[in-house]
């Protein structure tokens, strides 16, 4: 209840960016009690919303959307990160390779988050590129991860519930994911994971994590050809907010891995529960045709580690933990 009210206050104030709004008209267009309505207006400003109060008139969320600035970010982040490491670049070839670079040189870089504008050289899952235009939000979080490695899937799990939160939180449009990594606004893919581990010289252990996350903020400048599939998180909200949300609640949830609290969120907004799907697995290798094809199945639910639940027409049941699936019925990529 009390999260409705919050999403509301925001909402509303978002909408009237600049105008002052009082808590009595609020609190009758909402259906809820003045001491609701501050309650939730104290919530936001120690969420790091700049929210101005003045009395006989009401609250105000200011005109210009912030700009991205370590600043602004920092505003938005719990006081437990707030210190930690940030590095922001306009222009930067990867996120993911910038981070690695400070992982081997620095101490205590755990938490710490590389921030850019744009890439020259995103990179994406599989060894594919991912296009990085200015004025998106890419990001790579260092973590040193204090839970066995074979639980990397639940880390991508994980990070893909808190970017799927952290967007509808701070800009108010629903946010599905597709398994295992993917981000959906409006059926189309607005944000995609990579998470790379780095060995350390010495011992070859994997000492590091690197969780890449790409979130399009705007669909200008990208062909047409993207354009079809890939979508964007658009519209006035806090682009500062939203990357300080993802990077609270990655953190939060990486330090309770164990917990699975971010797999009922994930469960819940996941897009392809239930849903007649093809599987890619590479694994027909003697026949590329059939791989081509994908192999049809159901999705049946995504397991205790992250693994999606699948049965096959034939009635073959099987966990994957790695590979890709598509829809079959509303063609979604
Ligand atoms: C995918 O969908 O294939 C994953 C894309 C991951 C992109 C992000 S953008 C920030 C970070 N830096 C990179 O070079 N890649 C990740």
């Amino acid at each position: 209840m009390a999260g409705r009210v919050r999403d509301a206050v925001l909402t509303k104030l978002q909408s009237t960016r600049g105008e002052y709004l009082s808590g009595e008209k609020l609190s009758v267009q909402l259906g809820v009690s003045r001491a609701a309505v501050w309650k939730a207006i104290r919530g936001l400003r120690e969420e790091g919303y700049p929210i101005e109060a003045v009395t006989n008139r009401g609250y105000l969320l200011p005109e210009i959307p912030e700009a991205i600035t370590e600043e602004e970010i920092r505003r938005y982040l719990p006081a437990r990160y707030r210190d930690n490491g940030l590095y922001l670049y306009d222009v930067v070839d990867s996120t993911n390779i910038r981070a690695r670079q400070i992982a081997a040189e620095g101490e205590q870089v755990h938490g710490s988050t590389v921030v850019a504008l744009q890439q020259t050289g995103g990179r994406g899952r599989l060894g594919r590129s991912f296009f990085s235009p200015k004025e998106g939000l890419y990001f790579s979080i260092i973590v040193k991860p204090d839970f066995d490695l074979r639980r990397s899937v639940l880390v991508t799990v994980a990070a893909a519930a808190a970017v799927a939160e952290a967007i509808e939180s701070v800009s108010g449009q629903e946010a599905q994911i597709k398994w295992v990594n993917d981000i959906y606004v409006g059926g189309k893919k607005v944000c995609g994971i990579l998470t790379e581990g780095i060995t350390d010289f010495e011992s070859g252990q994997i000492d590091h994590l690197v969780i890449g996350i790409g979130i399009n903020t705007t669909t200008k400048g990208f062909p047409k050809e993207l354009k079809d599939i890939a979508g964007a998180v658009e519209g006035e909200y806090s682009r500062p907010a939203l990357a300080a949300g993802v990077i609270t609640r990655v953190l939060d949830y990486l330090a309770h891995l164990e917990e699975r609290k971010y797999l009922m969120i994930y469960r819940r907004k996941s897009m392809l529960i239930g849903e007649d799907v093809r599987v890619y697995r590479g694994v027909y290798r003697q026949n590329p045709e059939a791989e081509m094809a994908g192999r049809p199945a159901r999705v049946a639910g995504i397991d205790e580690d992250g693994g999606l639940k699948v049965i096959y027409t034939d009635g073959t049941k099987e966990t994957l933990v790695t590979g890709e699936v598509t829809i079959r019925r509303s063609g979604v990529k």
